[in-house]
């Protein structure tokens, strides 16, 4: 039997009367794996990512985690949030949401202090973290006065240096530079090794192709259009056209107009290394 972390049944959630961000997600997210949400802007990612941290609570509808029911009155729960949060973290689409301190040291100091970590715990942890996402010349800088990809590493190292067990991942690879993705799928192939659970929300149909995720593919309708493994999706371009993750291309050939199907993602073909 699967380990299901998430089951959410029948989810909506209503920003106001007139703006529905999620219209009745019923889904199992498992354990200890890959999953990704796919779908184009305005579709409810952020949203939904924004449920499982228990930013936010369903209008209808319910979650559990594991099976705790989350739902606001759990916020009075402090032993349940404080386990929640430290094994619960969450990379912001916005970075700017997510840092708040004046520089990067102290930004990535403040969670493991929250955990109530020893210094030498805290130090190893920002040392490697930061060396792993090649942050290290940063450490003195002021986080205001860093670059959007710059920012978004460090977001990323904060909660890296939390170790939590679920990791929570919206646009991980947005605007950061070529390199960077490749050491941030990476890191996220070695945490999933690790036996973590990775939950990562994009439109990148190259960085799923990479990834090879459960795939849970919404519509603009703020419902689960189709769920299913990453080749079977990624080979139906009927549904990624009807949810608006590939488009239809118009370009001249020897002077005529053609249409077709386009998307940008690539198509890896590699030949197997035996080890
Ligand atoms: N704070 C808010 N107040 C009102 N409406 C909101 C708010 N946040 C999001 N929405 C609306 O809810 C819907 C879902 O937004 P959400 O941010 O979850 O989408 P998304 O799939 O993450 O989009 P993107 O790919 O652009 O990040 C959208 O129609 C959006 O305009
Ligand atoms: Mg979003």
């Amino acid at each position: 039997m699967e380990n299901i972390l998430y089951r959410l049944g029948n989810v909506k959630y209503k920003y106001s009367e007139d703006i529905t961000a999620l219209d009745g997600i019923t889904l199992d997210i498992p354990g200890n794996k890959i999953s990704a949400f796919a779908g184009t802007n305005g579709c409810g990612k952020t949203t939904l990512l924004y449920i499982l941290n228990g930013l936010i609570f369903p209008s209808e509808g319910n979650v559990f985690y594991n099976d705790t029911l989350l739902e606001e009155k759990i916020l009075s729960d402090t032993e349940f949030v404080r386990k929640f949060r430290s094994s619960n973290g969450l990379i912001f689409q916005d970075s700017d949401a997510q840092l708040f301190c004046s520089n990067v040291y102290e930004e990535l100091t403040f969670g493991p202090k929250q955990l109530e970590l020893d210094k030498a715990e805290i130090s190893s942890r920002i040392e490697s973290t930061a060396e792993l996402l090649g942050i290290t010349p940063l450490l003195k800088r002021s986080v205001s006065k860093l670059s959007g990809g710059e920012k978004k590493k460090v977001a990323i190292a904060s909660v890296l240096t939390l170790n939590p067990s679920v990791l929570l991942m919206d646009e991980p690879t947005a605007g950061l530079d070529p390199k960077s993705q490749g050491i941030l799928i990476d890191i996220i192939f070695e945490l999933a090794e690790a036996g973590k659970t990775i939950i990562i929300s994009t439109h990148d149909l190259g960085l799923i192709d990479d990834l090879k995720p459960l795939l849970f593919v919404m519509n603009e309708s703020h419902q689960i259009e189709s769920t299913g493994n990453t080749e079977d999706i990624l080979a139906d371009e009927e549904l990624l056209y009807k949810v608006n993750l590939i488009h239809e291309h118009v370009h001249l050939h020897d002077g005529e107009r053609h249409r077709h199907i386009h998307s940008h993602y690539k198509i890896h073909q590699h030949n197997s290394v035996k080890k």
